[in-house]
């Protein structure tokens, strides 16, 4: 028998970034998000524009359709190339558009302007509603508030600190914790459970494993086991691919991107096999929670949770990409750098696998970008490291 995979992403989370597929073990299909073309792996080949090839101006991508290829050439520093209107349009170059996220209350700003619903600027710091006052969002309170019901009005009140009740979701909870929903309606039978803290096996509420994922418990995945009156939640063991990453996948191959099987429950994970920007058009696996391009973001997520420095953000800004602003605002820069790159290494992984510099310099920036944040700091630290060695060795 077979049933369809279910696809599933789950926003604001520490797993926020993926889209993954299940299956119970021998029940599966692999659905494979991308156009079938002329190669293996019905992907596009991404070169760097040849030297007898011109393009007209501010041209930085050339999609040649007879064997789907896009030919690359880097924009100039302050451009970004941007893809035509219609298909098989031509990219070009325009001005890198300045975007700023607007900030949260706690979050830094210079005016109002700055703030999410312009809230007053006051002292750099965005306000927020005080406790005790109206709400509709948690996003409106001040830092260490959430909109909760009291007496039946919503009002920025304190968060709820792990192991007690109250709880609607999980920004209502302490930094460092998620909702355990028993119920959405009977809030005092729901507890705050600390992130990744439900070992394997564990049992979880239904509501709060929704799409097989939970930040509740410290592999991410959650399954059902049993039927009827027996039915109940678990947490999943570790699931990792099956295969080490980088994983070339195709999309002939139906079990090229599937992890090892939970013992409890008997859950698998399939990922999915996606694109990269390579010259040949290879696709390759992207990483399931328990792969370390994901683990290692989440351990950095957990790191800020758990920090002093969140306290001085929204309740709203506690999980990546959401809390991208405030970890600028107040983590240490190295602390940031990293989150950061993490978060684009595991965004972009399957697309910066294979690729040439010319395309990497054109698609991923952004990446690039982050990377080398992250790198000067590497290089700080190895340059901290040698001279606490060479002041040890002449000490
Ligand atoms: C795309 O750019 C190439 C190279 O500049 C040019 O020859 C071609 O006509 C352009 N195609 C379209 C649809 O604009
Ligand atoms: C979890 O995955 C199983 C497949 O093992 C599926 O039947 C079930 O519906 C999923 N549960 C949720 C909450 O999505
Ligand atoms: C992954 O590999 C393990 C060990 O070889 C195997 O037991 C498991 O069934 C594989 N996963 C799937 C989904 O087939």
């Amino acid at each position: 028998m077979v049933s369809k995979a279910t696809s599933l992403m789950l926003l604001l989370s520490f797993f926020a970034v993926i889209t993954a597929e299940y299956a119970e073990k021998e029940d599966y299909t692999l659905e494979i998000d991308q156009k079938l073309g002329s190669n293996a792996a019905g992907c596009s080949m991404y070169r760097c524009k040849k030297s007898s090839q011109t393009f007209s101006s501010n041209v930085c991508s050339w999609y040649d359709k007879n064997y789907d290829i896009y030919y690359v050439q880097t924009c100039l520093e302050s451009q970004t190339c941007t893809a035509g209107t219609k298909a098989g349009e031509n990219y070009t170059c325009i001005t890198t558009p300045t975007t700023k996220l607007q900030a949260y209350p706690g979050e830094k700003c210079s005016t109002a302007a700055d703030c999410v619903n312009s809230v007053g600027c006051t002292n750099g710091i965005c306000e927020g509603t005080a406790t005790g006052s109206a709400c509709t969002t948690s996003a409106q309170c001040i830092p260490g508030d959430s909109c909760q019901k009291v007496a039946g009005t919503d009002v920025c009140t304190e968060l709820i600190p792990v192991g007690k009740t109250g709880c609607a979701n999980d920004y209502d909870c302490a930094y460092n914790a998620g909702c355990n929903i028993v119920s959405a309606t009977t809030l005092t039978d729901n507890t705050c459970v600390e992130y990744l803290s439900l070992t394997p096996g564990s049992q979880v509420q239904e509501l709060s494993c929704v799409g097989n994922y939970t930040n509740l418990c410290s592999s991410g995945y959650c399954a059902k086991t049993g039927t009827g009156t027996t039915a109940q939640y678990l947490c999943t063991d570790e699931l990792k691919s099956n295969h080490s990453l980088p994983w070339k996948c195709y999309s002939t191959e139906s079990e090229a991107c599937v992890s090892n099987v939970d013992t409890h429950t008997g859950l698998y994970a399939i990922s999915t096999c996606s694109c990269s920007f390579s010259p040949h058009g290879d696709a390759y696996c992207k990483p399931l929670l328990g792969d370390t391009p994901y683990k290692r973001l989440t351990q950095q997520n957990y790191k800020w949770v758990t920090s002093k420095y969140v306290s001085s953000c929204n309740t709203e800004r506690r999980l990546w990409p959401s809390n991208l602003n405030c970890i600028q605002d107040y983590w240490t820069d190295t602390e940031a750098a990293t989150m950061i790159y993490y978060g684009y290494a595991l965004s972009s992984y399957t697309e910066i696998q294979g690729a040439e510099d010319c395309v990497m310099n054109v698609f991923e920036y952004e990446y690039l970008a982050a990377k080398k944040a992250y790198g000067k700091d590497e290089a700080a630290r190895e340059i901290t490291l040698a001279v606490a060695l060479l002041i040890s060795l002449i000490a």
